[in-house]
């Protein structure tokens, strides 16, 4: 088989990267490990920036999310017992989010991938990747229990931060830079509608805990927990009380509670690896990079590595041009960077740690400055709503 890009790995990078390059003429073929079913109902990420949503707006894969997706001009900081609003549209000239599950935009693209006559192969395996320092790299899979070869120009790594592409590249050509925080979120999906309209960033002194939505009947709710408890450990009666304990305000706010439909738990990392590319494989989104959840940053990056890609091959296949190839990586780090000090800043200000007192009262300072200083607003603001795009 042959192709001219293979892409390893049909999240959301994987898949909108096929997609796009179809829009440039550019042929394609998706290798994913797990199920169509597996990949439609994995519950991750929910939040859009706007640049990410008026991208799937404009490739035409937009339609289902701006009748269903909900937009937030505003998210609310709760601490001390009370609400803090920051006005993100008022703050950035407008400009707005969108809370849209990731899986449904998963499922969005995978049709329009397959309408168009596009190519993933689920379930394949012992998917493995060579000649990535020649101009026709290769990826090796099973399908079907069948030994199968695709040839291609170049290899996206879209496989996520546990596949296969970036531990293919040598030693020694990559510079891995990282940091375990010390918590990890327990999140659940709950047949709740949301108890606020926006979503609510709470720091208590129990630790932290995040209230979001997927729709006007389904809660998406996220707490503070130790990293090495076991999902066993949080039945749901106590996810619930301990949500109602941080969510709790001065003024007596209710938490609604429903019928829990899925809880895990996800270790929080900061993760860098540099450069995102060696010879003739490039690395896109959580394969690169993982950032912690508390900005909403992931999936978003990872469309960001996507749009730089694109333009890159695009220059490639129309003008023989090798210079925004070569220039990938930095362009894509410039943004990853910005990102991972936005993602920490929101980790480190909204989390308990055991770092001890004083960290707890600068965290407070860092929320009643951010809450009452509109400078320190605005950057919050800009950050959370997505930092603009560099002309290409
Ligand atoms: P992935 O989505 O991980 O996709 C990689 C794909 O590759 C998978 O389908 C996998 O099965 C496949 N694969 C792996 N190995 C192989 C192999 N060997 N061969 C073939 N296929 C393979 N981000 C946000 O922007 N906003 C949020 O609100 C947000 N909240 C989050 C909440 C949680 C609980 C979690 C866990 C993540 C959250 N994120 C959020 C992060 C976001 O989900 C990820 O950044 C995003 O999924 C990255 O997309 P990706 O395509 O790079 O990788
Ligand atoms: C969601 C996840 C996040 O990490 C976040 O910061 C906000 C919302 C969500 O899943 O809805």
């Amino acid at each position: 088989m042959r192709t001219q890009v293979g892409i390893v790995g049909a999240g959301p990078a994987g898949l909108l990267l096929s997609h796009l390059l179809h829009l440039r003429g550019i042929d394609s073929v998706v290798l994913e490990a797990r199920s169509r079913h597996y990949c439609e109902t994995r519950i991750r990420a929910g939040v859009l920036e706007q640049g990410t949503a008026d991208l799937l707006v404009a490739s035409g894969v937009g339609g289902r999310m701006t009748r269903e997706g909900l937009v937030h001009r505003g998210i609310v900081l709760r601490f001390g017992g009370r609400d803090h609003r920051i006005d993100l549209s008022e703050l950035t000239g407008g400009r707005t989010i969108l809370v849209y599950g990731q899986h449904e935009v998963v499922k969005d693209l995978i049709a329009a991938r397959l309408d168009a006559g596009g190519e993933i192969f689920f379930d394949v395996e012992d998917v493995a990747v060579g000649d990535l320092d020649t101009a026709a790299p290769r990826i090796r899979f099973r399908r079907g229990g069948e030994a199968r070869e695709l040839r291609c120009d170049f290899i996206a790594g879209c496989d996520g931060f546990h596949g296969i592409c970036r531990p293919s590249i040598p030693p020694g050509v990559l510079t891995i830079y990282e940091h375990a925080h010390p918590f990890a979120w327990l999140g659940i999906l709950a047949q709740a509608p949301p108890a606020s309209a926006e979503l609510i960033y709470a720091s208590h002194a129990r630790g932290f805990a995040l209230l979001s939505m997927r729709s006007p009947e389904v809660s998406r709710l996220y707490l503070q927990c130790e990293p090495a408890e076991a999902i066993g450990e949080w039945p749901d009666d106590r996810i619930w009380q301990e949500l109602r304990r941080r969510f709790e305000t001065d003024e007596g706010w209710t938490l609604r509670d429903g019928p829990v439909l899925q809880k895990g738990i996800t270790a929080m990392r900061s993760f860098v690896a540099s450069p995102m590319q060696h010879g003739r494989l490039f690395l896109l989104g959580d394969a690169a990079h993982i950032v912690p959840p508390t900005g909403a940053k992931g999936l978003n990056l990872a469309a960001a590595d996507v749009r730089v890609f694109v333009e890159a091959l695009d220059a490639f296949y129309a003008a023989g041009r090798t210079d925004l190839l070569a220039g990938y990586s930095a362009a894509c780090l410039r943004r990853v960077w910005k990102v991972q000090r936005f993602s920490w800043w929101m980790t480190s200000m909204l989390h308990r740690s055991a770092e001890g007192e004083f960290f707890d009262r600068l965290h407070l300072a860092e929320l009643d400055y951010v809450t009452s200083s509109r400078a320190a607003a605005t950057a919050l603001a800009e950050n959370y709503v997505g930092l603009p795009f560099a002309p290409a």
